[in-house]
């Protein structure tokens, strides 16, 4: 199955770079802030064809789509374009995100970082792999050697979970904080070492599901903010490389 998810993320992401820096249509989601492009519904449109000839039957989750809820134990998680706010200005960070899950587990995922032509996939219980080589976290438990990433949801304006006073007390306590703007891609770079520790509030389930599993077969650690098990419907996400996860999580617990 995979091999057929990898598949189908490069297909979408070969469209995704054919648009990039051309002209195409933006309409406005919730917000100003919120955009789709025609490219999104482009690659999701071309996805979901896809996943309902190779897989007929299988339940579908799509950002740009919603759901087809049918009776299968398996659903298809789907970001067609992770990274929309970059994709629409010209700035070359953005990913296919498409996780599968089988009885609410998520069993296989893939993000595929467009423009550096990286395939991030990973498999239940099999590590997590960027195109063939294996990636791990790395092993870095100082929280003021470190470098984070994090995001912010649409509505960061009504400062939802204090996100606000919890990136300024990160920005104090590590090295540096990044903000890509590809959920999926954050996941994978702390999957493979780059980062150390990403958290965000309010993402959706076709942001995380497939860097989740990237994130654990690596060997990294996720929870919510309270340090408990989440699922790809939490609205909280700390994900690290596991050694500087307390130290994360008593900093969360602060705002
Ligand atoms: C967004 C990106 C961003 C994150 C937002 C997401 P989209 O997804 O992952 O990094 O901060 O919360 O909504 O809208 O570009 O698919
Ligand atoms: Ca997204
Ligand atoms: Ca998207």
């Amino acid at each position: 199955m995979i091999e057929k998810i990898a598949f189908i993320s490069r297909i979408a992401g070969n469209i995704i770079r054919e648009g990039f820096g051309k002209n195409f249509s933006i309409e406005y989601k919730t917000n100003s802030s919120n955009l789709v492009t025609e490219i999104d519904k482009k690659a999701e449109s071309t996805i979901i064809e896809y996943v309902k000839k190779e897989f007929p039957g299988h339940g579908i989750i799509a950002e740009e789509s919603g759901n087809t809820e049918t009776e299968s134990e398996y659903l298809w998680v789907i970001d067609p374009l992770d990274g929309t706010t970059n994709f629409a200005h010209g700035l070359p960070i953005f990913s296919v995100s498409i996780g599968v899950q089988k009885n609410g587990e998520t069993i296989a995922g893939a993000v595929y970082d467009v423009m550096r032509d990286v395939m991030y996939s990973a498999e239940l219980g099999s590590g997590s792999f960027a195109n063939n080589r294996r990636i791990y976290v790395n092993e870095n438990e100082d929280l003021s050697k470190s470098v984070l990433v994090t995001g912010f949801p649409y509505h960061i304006k009504d400062n939802p979970n204090r996100a606000i006073e919890k990136f300024g007390a990160f920005l104090k306590s590590s090295r540096a904080v990044r903000r890509l703007g590809s959920a999926a891609i954050d996941l994978c770079y702390v999957a493979g070492g780059v980062f150390d520790g990403y958290w965000e509030v309010y993402l959706n389930p076709w942001d995380m599901c497939a860097g989740n599993l990237i994130l654990e077969e690596a060997g990294g650690k996720i929870t919510d903010f309270s340090g408990e098990p989440m699922n790809i419907y939490s609205k909280q996400l700390l994900a690290t490389n596991g050694k500087v996860h307390s130290e994360m999580l008593e900093i969360i617990s602060r705002y």
